[in-house]
């Protein structure tokens, strides 16, 4: 069933593990990353950004969710990723989405502040969840681009969450969106040392390229979502070139599909195994 990401998030806090989030930009993404979802026995969180609400719409890609999830044994929420404002958040809300990111990051911290706190009142209205980030995660996701050496301060991060209201936290690390050119350097303490000062989940951006034991310690240390996106975006693409390869006279969209379909299905099952979510629904 749809259903918001507040229990989810709660349990793999308690149970010290964490939800993967994927991005999806299709039909044929939905239903390989639910596919996965069931599979493994897993909650499973999907979540589209702007741009890809504007390749799409929020009323499609609610209607594509909204209808795998309710044939589905296991929870699926539908979220919002980096919300750029509070207009766009509010029409999430209004089109069913079951969880919402307002990212102010580009924000000084009392403008953060202000724009998160706006929507996690808007949001509570509705009994759905939001996510804000500080500090600010590297690389380009969507049209947003940030330097990479803004990571989140703890005791900001407390008073952060204190005066918002937010239910899930962001936090910059070191962490960047995209492939990485060098090797990320994390810094994983970090995370313990905002955990201990904010007791709501953390959430960790820029998955894709990450190793499965930076992924695993920083889930032991406090991470209760990591997002997944430019990996996922590569397999299905990856898979339908490769498919044109072996068989140039393919003109069937459904073959492209299959293929696609197959190999976000395997890499989502292997980030979920990392996560440690297999098993939790
Ligand atoms: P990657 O593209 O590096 O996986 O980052 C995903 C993300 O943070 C989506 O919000
Ligand atoms: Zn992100
Ligand atoms: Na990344």
């Amino acid at each position: 069933p749809l259903v918001t990401s507040e229990k989810m998030l709660a349990d793999a806090q308690k149970g010290g593990y964490a939800v993967g989030a994927f991005n999806v930009e299709n039909m044929e993404m939905v239903k390989a990353v639910i596919a996965a979802a069931e599979e493994l026995h897993a909650p499973v969180m999907l979540q589209t950004t702007p741009s890809t609400i504007k390749y799409g719409t929020l009323e499609t890609y609610y209607a594509i969710v909204a209808a795998e999830a309710k044939k589905a044994a296991v929870p699926v929420c539908l979220h919002l990723d980096h919300g750029s404002s509070f207009e766009l958040a509010v029409q999430a809300l209004k089109a069913g989405y079951t969880s919402v990111m307002i990212d102010g990051s580009h924000e000084d911290f009392e403008g953060n502040i202000a724009v998160s706190k706006q929507v996690a009142d808007a949001a509570k209205a509705c009994g759905i969840p939001v996510e804000a980030e500080l500090g600010k995660v590297g690389g380009k996701e969507d049209d947003l681009e940030a330097e990479a050496d803004t990571n989140t301060d703890p005791m900001e991060a407390k008073e952060f969450v204190e005066r918002t209201g937010v239910t899930s936290l962001a936090v910059a690390i070191g962490t960047a969106h995209g492939f990485y050119k060098g090797t990320p350097v994390l810094d994983k303490e970090r995370v313990s040392e905002i955990r201990k000062v904010v007791s709501i989940p953390l959430v960790l951006h820029g998955a894709s390229g990450l190793s499965d034991e930076e992924v695993r310690e920083c889930v032991r240390r406090g991470i209760c979502k990591v997002n997944f996106a430019t990996e996922l975006r590569a397999a299905y693409t990856d898979a339908g070139k490769k498919l044109i390869e072996e068989k140039p006279d393919t003109f069937d969209p459904k073959k492209l599909g299959v293929v696609g379909m197959e190999a976000v299905k395997n890499l989502v099952m292997e980030r979920m195994k990392v996560c440690g979510c297999d098993g939790k629904a």
